[in-house]
């Protein structure tokens, strides 16, 4: 089972669209789950599954009440999801006190070890404890960055915590790659790339995904894109990482770099 943690502080940087994307193209071929870490829960929404007032969710097996079984709910396109509500937020706090606050997640994961071959991770727009218990908890991190000049401040700290937390919570943890996100054919774009490829030569630099108004429109249908759209352009970019996170069932491992 590999498990993979989409993750930046950064806002809006495309983490949740990625993780649908991801998720879509892994369902095609291999058992993946979705976890929903965020309590904006726009993963869940993004799969137009509305919460129930009293709907079980990560919430509850954040905070052990349940185990990850139960709260799974199957899509159409074969991907499963472990959704959430705003409730997730109190999770941070209720287990605050708890010696085993960075483990829970993994602990609670090791039950779906072998139910699934994938396990991906959309993580909230920042480095708390939610966050922390996904890197915890995973093999790999992603991390997307959008190609706007601004974005590659914070980029050195982000790899420092990130290194940080391997050697504190997580041996395993190795970073799968930066995804330049909302690529558009200008200046500012080639710049970002260019400085992304100068400055962190030893991260592996994903190609990037193009800007397009089609991944809103996908989710608002909730529909990861390869369902909706036909434009190969879109959908390569993250065929490309899913060859880096599953690499036995791809070929020429190389061509997903930048
Ligand atoms: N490649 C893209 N082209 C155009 N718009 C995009 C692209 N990727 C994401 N978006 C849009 O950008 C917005 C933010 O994307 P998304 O929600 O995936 O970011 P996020 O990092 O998960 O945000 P948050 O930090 O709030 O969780 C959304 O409206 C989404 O539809
Ligand atoms: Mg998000």
């Amino acid at each position: 089972m590999a498990i993979v943690a989409i993750a930046s502080p950064k806002g809006g940087v495309g983490k949740t669209t990625s993780t649908i994307a991801l998720g879509g193209l892994l369902a095609q071929s291999q058992s993946c789950l979705a976890v929903d870490l965020d309590p904006q829960g726009n993963l869940t929404m993004g799969f137009g599954i509305d919460m129930e007032k009293d709907q079980i969710g990560s919430y509850d097996v954040m905070t052990r009440q349940e185990t990850p079984e139960e709260p799974i709910i199957e899509t159409e396109m074969g991907l499963h999801i472990l959704p959430t509500d705003s409730t997730l937020a109190r999770a941070e706090n209720e287990i605050s006190e708890d010696p085993k606050r960075f483990f829970v997640l993994k602990e609670q994961l090791k039950s779906l070890q072998n139910r699934y071959t994938n396990i991906l991770i959309d993580c909230p727009p920042n480095m708390g404890l939610l966050t922390l218990n996904a890197l915890a908890a995973a093999d790999a991190v992603l991390v997307p960055v959008q190609c706007q000049y601004y974005s590659l401040r914070g980029l050195d700290r982000l790899f420092d915590e990130i290194s940080d937390i391997r050697k504190t919570y997580n041996l395993r943890l190795r970073l799968l790659g930066v995804l330049p996100t909302m690529a558009e054919n200008t200046l500012m774009t080639r710049r970002v790339l260019e400085e992304l490829k100068k400055r962190h030569h030893q991260v592996t630099i994903f190609k990037p995904v193009p800007k397009s108004i089609q991944f809103a429109e996908a989710s608002f249908v909730g529909q990861p894109i390869h369902h909706f759209s036909r434009n190969r352009k879109l959908i390569e970019p993250y065929e490309r990482v899913i060859r880096a996170i599953a690499p036995q069932t791809q070929n020429t491992p190389k061509e997903y770099l930048l």
